[in-house]
């Protein structure tokens, strides 16, 4: 999905996907990556996802990456701060107490401007790009966060019978992007109430991805 896609999303206002509350799986599952209070959480693809304060109030720094310039000044308005923002590199940062969301494309985010990153909490990122975006998204991820654990929450449905966003993520699919440098654990599999948007029957999916050490 090319960017003006989802500035149009956002402009007018089609973000389906936006949880009206944090999700119950990030509650559930976050605590099996062992991450002391204090680490540093990078978000691609963040959104205004609610998610962010929770990671927030559990005491750790969160970092973003996100395309649309509104949906960070309303996350911001929701978190209840005023950005600071710099202008660096391709990107808008905007800056609040423990959390800095870098506005702009991923692809152009390098690891110097990103900063350490201690876990990546993938909710609904991995699934919003196509098959070949898909390729270079998990690659740019690895590099720009040094092979940081992951918290990867998506989706598995038929993917004839519906178009993506969301796309399908096989186990296998996940495993060709990320088995050769992480060890992959399934946390959690669930049938989606009504399936994928009343289309066809959808299993989201939850999984944890630790590096693995090296011989
Ligand atoms: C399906 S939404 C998920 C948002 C969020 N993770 C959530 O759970 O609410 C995908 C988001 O990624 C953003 N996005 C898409 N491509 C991007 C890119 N190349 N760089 C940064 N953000 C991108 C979109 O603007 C959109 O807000």
């Amino acid at each position: 999905m090319e960017p003006n896609f989802w500035h149009n999303r956002w402009q007018t206002n089609q973000t389906g996907w936006h949880e009206s509350s944090v999700n119950p799986l990030l509650i559930a599952h976050f605590p099996s990556l062992n991450l002391p209070p204090g680490k540093r959480v990078f978000v691609p693809f963040c959104g205004k996802s609610l998610d962010l304060g929770w990671l927030l109030s559990q005491g750790y720094t969160v970092a973003g990456a996100e395309l649309s310039e509104l949906a960070v000044t309303q996350l911001f308005g929701q978190l209840g701060m005023k950005a600071r923002i710099l202008e660096i590199g391709k990107h808008k940062h905007f800056r609040g107490e423990k959390i800095d969301i870098f506005v702009g494309n991923l692809f152009d985010l390098s690891r110097e401007i990103l900063g350490l990153v201690d876990a990546v909490y993938d909710r609904a990122a991995l699934v919003a790009l196509p098959e070949a975006m898909r390729v270079q998204y998990t690659a740019h991820l690895k590099a720009i966060t040094t092979f940081a654990p992951q918290l990867v929450i998506g989706y598995e449905y038929d993917q004839t019978m519906a178009p993506g966003p969301p796309f399908s993520v096989t186990p296998d699919e996940l495993h060709r992007h990320y088995s050769d440098d992480y060890t992959l654990t399934p946390l959690a599999r669930i049938d989606v109430p009504g399936g994928l948007k009343g289309k066809c029957p959808a299993t989201e999916h939850v999984w944890r991805l630790d590096k693995r050490r090296s011989e």
